[in-house]
């Protein structure tokens, strides 16, 4: 099974990070390949709605280093996307990247459905979101993402890590870290 990480977080062992890696800990321990995406490490431009992915190919016309994550999230079994929530939404890295995956869908608005995802059927997706407020707040971020990536096909999983605000690296994410490592367990019938 092979695993991608798309981490959102400018802070590389953060919350968001932490939780993503003891999913990923768990998978690979049951034999999973991860490969790791850090964007804050990476260069690459937003979305230039060029529309060149649904008028001449089927895949981003940039070239850049996000590149090789938007591949990878084709091939993968499961992509795990991680993202702070800054000012009631993702990170500016995370949605940069994500405007990006416009290419991941055909678009044909002559059809009755016009969106077809060209991301192939059976995959999964875990997000986990991370926030300083508390659970009652932010959950209409959740639900737009979770309709959204139902449309590129995935199964999702969503993750909400609430109430961390500290910004400290050791601040205690062990229970969300045990929904990770359950849903891990899960997958891989373990
Ligand atoms: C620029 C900035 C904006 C933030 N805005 C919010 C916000 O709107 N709501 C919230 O609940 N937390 C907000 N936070 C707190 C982070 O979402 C929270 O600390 C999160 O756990 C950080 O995730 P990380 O450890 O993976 O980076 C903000 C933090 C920063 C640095």
């Amino acid at each position: 099974m092979k695993v991608v990480t798309i981490l959102g977080s400018p802070r590389k062992n953060g919350t968001s990070a932490r939780i993503a890696k003891a999913f990923t800990e768990k998978m690979q321990e049951n034999g999973a390949e991860v490969e790791n995406f850090y964007l804050n490490a990476l260069s690459y431009k937003g979305c230039q709605a060029c529309e060149r992915c649904h008028t001449k190919l089927d895949h981003c016309v940039l070239e850049d280093e996000l590149t090789p994550a938007l591949d990878a999230m084709r091939t993968a079994d499961v992509t795990v996307f991680s993202s702070p929530i800054y000012f009631g939404d993702v990170s500016g890295q995370f949605k940069q990247f994500f405007d990006r995956t416009w290419s991941h869908v055909h678009v044909d608005y002559t059809s009755d459905s016009p969106f077809t995802s060209r991301i192939p059927k059976g995959k999964t997706a875990l997000f986990i979101l991370s926030q300083g407020d508390v659970e009652g707040k932010h959950a209409e971020i959740a639900e737009r993402y979770q309709s959204i990536l139902g449309l590129y096909g995935y199964d999702l999983k969503i993750i909400r890590a609430t109430g961390l605000m500290s910004g400290r690296p050791d601040e205690d994410v062990s229970s969300f870290q045990a929904e990770a490592i359950k849903i891990a367990e899960g997958l891989m019938g373990a």
